[in-house]
Order: structure tokens, then sequence, then C-alpha cells
């Protein structure tokens, strides 16, 4: 058992759908810690960072004007396990396949639309976290 953290973002459909409380509230129900939050409308550069890892998929342009539509929300969550619990708590990447439960299996039916993304390890939290949040405001 171990006290970790992962980097959650609530994506533009869900802020448009006023789907922020329930999910904040569901990773609260479960009983991790919400270390640090915020509502913003991320840049074009902010954007291409964080999907970094899929710069060369055919659909990344797409992904990055998703992304950038409208405000999202960060939030730093921790607990034991974080970066396991929370992807197994977010369901399947495309919304059509995920388990009814789950955030994507209940709120979402596309898989670029999907509601949520979180680190899918350490070493993303490490990079995903920095691009918005300063050490300062991780209480
Ligand atoms: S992959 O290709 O297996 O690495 O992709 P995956 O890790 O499942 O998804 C990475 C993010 O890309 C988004 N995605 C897509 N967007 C648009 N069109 C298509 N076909 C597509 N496939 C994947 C997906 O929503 C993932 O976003 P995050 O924010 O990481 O959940």
């Amino acid at each position: 058992m171990s006290v970790e953290r992962t980097f959650v973002m609530i994506k533009p459909d869900a802020v448009e759908r006023k789907l922020v409380g329930e999910i904040i509230s569901r990773f609260e129900r479960k009983g991790f810690r919400i270390v640090a939050l915020k509502q913003l409308r991320m840049t074009r550069e902010q954007a291409e960072e964080l999907y970094s890892p899929h710069r060369e998929k055919p659909f990344f342009k797409d992904l990055v004007d998703f992304a950038t539509r409208g405000p999202v929300v960060v939030m730093i969550v921790e607990g034991n396990s974080a970066v396991d619990v929370v992807r197994l708590m977010i369901g399947s990447t495309d919304g059509r396949k995920a388990a009814p439960g789950t955030i994507r299996g209940d709120y979402a039916l596309d898989i670029q639309e999907n509601v949520i993304h979180a680190s899918d390890s350490r070493e993303s939290f490490e990079r995903e976290h920095r691009i918005f949040f300063s050490k300062e405001e991780l209480a």
C-alpha cells in the first residue's frame, strides 16, 4: 500500500455538461484527497505538451482542438495506489467500451469526448502535473 498522487483533467465536454461536481465527488467518496484544483482554459502549447506522447497519431490535431475548445478542470488526487485506482475508476478510453460504473462508462459514448483524463503512470504524473501546477500550489 503506498500513498501516491495522480493528475486528473475533467475535459471540456464534461465541464459543458456540468458534470464537474459529480466527478470530483466520486474521487472524494472513494477516499482520495484533492491536493490541488483549478479551472482554466488550456493554451495550445499546454495541450500539445499534455498529449505529446501522441504527437505522431492521426488524431493529434483533433485532440488538441478539442482539449482547448473550452475550460477544463485540472486536479491532483492523492491516496493509496492513486495512479492505478483512478485509472480503474475512469474506465476504458472508448466510452462505448468502458464498463458501467466507471466514469466514462456512465457518462461517455465517444473515444475523444470521453469526459476525463488521468495519468497512466507515475512518470506521466510527474510530467503532466507540472504543465499546470507550480510547487507552491501543491498543499
Ligand atoms: S493510444 O493510441 O492507445 O495510445 O491511445 P489512448 O491512450 O487510448 O488514448 C490517448 C488519448 O487520445 C485520445 N484518443 C483519440 N482522440 C480522437 N480520436 C481517436 N481515434 C482517439 N483515440 C484516442 C483519447 O481520448 C485519449 O485521451 P486521454 O485524455 O489520454 O484520455
